[in-house]
């Protein structure tokens, strides 16, 4: 059974756009069509050698971009721990000054050159995926009078057809922005917001590099990543 109460609600006024967003009116059912059930289907002949490598795959210089270096892994599992292999895994974010590379983008802080900001990759036969990048910084908002966000990087995987394509977002451990957020906020629980926390693994760290966070995704069941394209649940 879905657990609706482990989601925000659509509608949460203290996060401004979602007065807008919200539906206004009781959600209608529309038959999928065959193009929405079969596909896309990706490979991994799909994907270039630097995809998943947000430091290099879009710098001219070969230092690559400014800011903490990092790696983040972790599985994508199912309810009952199962893998789910195969999946595109997409991310994009803000760069270490809290900066996004979009026409629309309104913050002060400076472009980094050689940071791009998107980066894909594809778990493998046991649900693992890994990709390297810097840790973005936080950003202010136009949402109340000082709202930021906390760092965070947006993901997106998809399943075997664009209607089961899951969005979402995730933190960093310790990150004290994390409890200030009015997105963070609209989520019922601290153990809901805790699934969307990267937790920081001193283990997986490679010396002299880059620090590791590890970072799970669940589909499905108690344990469930929360994704802000689905507030109703999987
Ligand atoms: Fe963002």
């Amino acid at each position: 059974m879905r657990d609706r109460s482990w989601h925000a609600p659509a509608l949460t006024p203290l996060y401004k756009t979602s007065v807008t967003r919200s539906p206004q009116r009781a959600p209608l059912s529309f038959a999928t069509t065959l193009s929405e059930e079969t596909s896309p289907v990706f490979g991994n002949d799909t994907l270039g050698p630097l995809d998943n490598d947000l430091i290099h795959n879009f710098a001219s210089d070969p230092a690559g971009a400014i800011g903490p270096r990092i790696v983040v892994y972790g599985r994508v599992i199912d309810e009952m721990g199962r893998p789910v292999p195969n999946t595109l895994i997409e991310v994009w974010q803000a760069n270490a000054g809290g900066r996004y590379r979009h026409k629309k983008e309104g913050y002060l802080a400076p472009l980094d050159p050689n940071f791009g900001g998107c980066g894909r990759t594809i778990t493998d036969e046991n649900g693992w995926f890994e990709f390297r990048t810097i840790q973005p910084g936080p950003y202010p908002w136009p949402n109340g009078p000082n709202d930021w966000r906390p760092a965070h990087i947006h993901f997106s995987i998809f399943g075997h057809a664009f209607a089961q394509r899951l969005i979402s977002q995730f933190y960093f451990e310790g990150d004290p922005m994390i409890w200030q957020c009015p997105i963070v906020k609209t989520i019922p629980t601290k153990e809901a917001i805790e699934t969307l926390v990267a937790k920081l693994d001193m283990g997986a760290t490679i010396p002299m590099d880059a620090r590791a966070y590890r970072f799970d995704i669940v589909l499905r069941g108690r344990r469930q990543t929360l994704f802000e394209n689905r507030m109703e649940g999987l």
